[in-house]
């Protein structure tokens, strides 16, 4: 190859933030992964609304007599349920995979509310089948409800720990916790460090989060008494912040609990420790992912665009405000910066949607006019609800719109130049979501191969993340993910380390190059990086592609315009005057894509014969 660079040419200017993640809690990517709480189900609240196999006591094991209890002797409204034990019983919890882990030497910080009108001591042991990993702790507790804490140091290495709580007399007891003293960057409520710093690793340029489909499927009425402390709701800010034990725990979209421990401040404050700019995604009162509803009550609509100000007040607001307070109560008395939100997510109903999303954009451009408040395209990369969403978003001069897309890597590779013919002057592009359909070398190599086409494009694509960030392996819904994890280890995938590769690796401004061989296989660098290759009908009488030991795997004569390519896998190319079109998306052994598994272990041999005079 030749690669040609013309030094003084200037392409597009490249954001710093264009490349970021996409955090989403699925995958147990929050509880039992990112946040660092050991104990599953703490606060008793897992209920079959979450998922049909789910009790209150889901995670625990009883020893004596013990009943999860929802009656006015609760910790607070928003903490429905609790644990009422007789006395000398114990709970024992199971944590996630296969159990608690705890590394020699190592402290872990203990607490559990309860109460015990006539008093009674706690005994705390954290255990494996192999015995003690820690000292026992004991905890003397009287009256009311009160928060009880206890340390312990690690004795031995262990993933299969268990927490338990035995109590000598009756007592009622609600959010048991415990995390590693050593969270990133040692913060309270804080996160698993290891996942926190392979994440800070990337070095992104925004953090997008919380969701996906668990923003904005399900009621978008709020928890009180008045909705009947509705279980199944979209993702609303203000569960989120505040004390944890007031945070109301939802059934999240991907059929399992979520406790909140995450919320909105610690996502604000891991953006800002890891350099990132905070980009929020709020409900926009139409449902999608499947769920296609829109709301037509406007006293709900009016609530949900008022909290959106308030989520702004609560990122940006000086510390007097009712919600800046809120914020510097939670321990960040400075602003955290917020200047892009996004409203909605993958809804159906474009015009739906659009007639809200405006309401939104108004309210929120004539009290903070800097911030940039993003649109959607619905779920697919094209189709009538696509074209359809983003006429509305051109016509209605929306500043940036999502787009989110799951292909094959063939479809990758053939669309490096997707965004070359988007409008300049039209809406900008985040592309929120996007991923090639596996976790293999050839994935990760299709989706670097279109990310030079997002590069070259960065004039109208601004912000673009890989989706979704992170899978426990034993809890998954969605797969490939950027980061997997167990209770006790994490490692990135071959697309982790194209990511990290771009993002680490951003640079100011495009400068226009060109790939090129002979014969005429040329295109944009991306297309050496995926071996796509292309031969024109117009210089060229014909084209074969042949192996080290001489067997043709590509031929064509150019005769007619739409001439097939035959290749080994059994599939067919469609040549159109040198594109090239796959025709046979389930041909795993095409050459000219990393389809075929040992694509790499070819030494291609191209061959054309140049038309006389070319
Ligand atoms: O990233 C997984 C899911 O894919 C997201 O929740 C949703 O937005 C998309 O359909």
């Amino acid at each position: 190859y030749t690669i040609t660079v013309d030094p003084d040419a200037r392409g597009a200017a490249i954001d710093d933030t264009m490349y970021g993640v996409f955090f989403e809690d699925l995958n147990r990517a929050a509880d039992g992964g990112l946040y660092a709480e050991l104990v599953q189900n703490r606060s008793f609240e897992y209920s079959a609304a979450d998922n049909a196999s789910y009790t209150p006591l889901t995670s625990w094991t009883v020893g004596g007599t013990a009943e999860a209890v929802n009656d006015s002797g609760r910790l607070n409204e928003r903490n429905r349920t609790y644990l009422s034990l007789g006395a000398g019983s114990s709970v024992t919890n199971a944590g996630y995979n296969t159990g608690i882990r705890v590394e020699k030497g190592k402290r872990y910080d203990f607490s559990v509310w309860a109460r015990a009108e006539g008093g009674t001591t706690l005994t705390v042991g954290l255990k494996d089948a192999a015995g003690q990993l820690a000292t026992a702790r004991r905890v003397a507790v009287k009256g009311d409800w009160a928060k009880y804490e206890a340390t312990f140091t690690a004795s031995r290495t262990s993933s299969r720990g268990r927490l338990s709580v035995a109590s000598s007399s009756a007592a009622a007891l609600d959010m048991v916790s415990l995390f590693p003293r050593d969270t990133y960057k040692r913060q309270p409520n804080g996160l698993r460090k290891d996942l926190a710093e392979k994440i800070e690793a990337l070095e992104p340029g925004f953090l997008r989060f919380p969701g996906g489909c668990i923003v904005n499927t399900g009621s978008m009425e709020d928890y009180s008494e008045a909705s009947g402390w509705q279980r199944k709701r979209s993702y609303q800010w203000k569960d989120t912040v505040g004390p944890v034990e007031e945070r109301a725990t939802n059934a999240n979209f991907w059929g399992y609990n979520q406790s909140y421990g995450l919320g909105y401040y610690e996502y604000f404050r891991f953006a800002e420790d890891i350099g990132a700019m905070p980009l929020p995604v709020v409900p926009a009162l139409v449902t999608g992912c499947g769920q296609n509803r829109a709301t037509d009550d406007e006293a709900l609509l009016k609530r949900h665009i008022q909290d959106t100000l308030d989520l702004i007040e609560f990122a940006n607001g000086p510390a007097t405000s009712e919600w800046g307070k809120v914020r510097a109560e939670m321990g960040h008395p400075k602003p955290f910066g917020l200047t892009h939100i996004g409203v909605g997510n993958e809804e159906n109903l474009p015009r739906e949607f659009f007639a809200r999303f405006q309401q939104f954009r108004a309210a929120i451009e004539a009290e903070h006019p800097d911030i940039t408040v993003i649109s959607n395209s619905g779920p697919d990369d094209s189709g009538t609800t696509f074209e359809t969403a983003w006429q509305l978003n051109r016509e209605g001069e929306v500043d940036m719109v999502d787009e989110h897309y799951y292909n094959s890597p063939q479809w990758f590779l053939q669309n490096n130049d997707r965004y070359d013919s988007y409008d300049r002057n039209g809406p900008k592009v985040f592309l929120g979501e996007y991923a090639s359909q596996g976790n293999a070398w050839k994935n990760a190599l299709a989706e670097a191969a279109f990310m030079t086409g997002l590069e070259r494009n960065a004039d109208v694509v601004e912000l673009a993340s890989y989706a979704p960030l992170l899978a426990n392996e034993d809890y998954v819904q969605w797969s490939p993910d950027m980061i997997w994890f167990n209770n006790h280890a994490s490692w990135g995938s071959a697309n982790y380390e194209v990511q990290k590769l771009f993002m680490n690796n951003v640079g100011d401004r495009v400068v226009p190059s060109r790939a090129t061989t002979t014969p005429d296989v040329s295109g944009p660098i991306a297309g050496a990086v995926g071996l796509s290759t292309w031969a024109t009908s117009a210089a060229y009488d014909d084209v074969r592609v042949t192996a080290a030991d001489g067997t043709t795997l590509l031929s064509d004569d150019f005769s007619g315009d739409a001439a097939r390519w035959t290749h080994r896998g059994g599939g067919s190319w469609t040549v159109r005057d040198g594109a090239y079109v796959q025709t046979d998306e389930t041909a795993e052994n095409t050459l000219v894509t990393a389809g075929d598994p040992a694509w790499q272990n070819y030494d291609l041999h191209v061959r054309a014969t140049k038309k006389s005079g070319k």
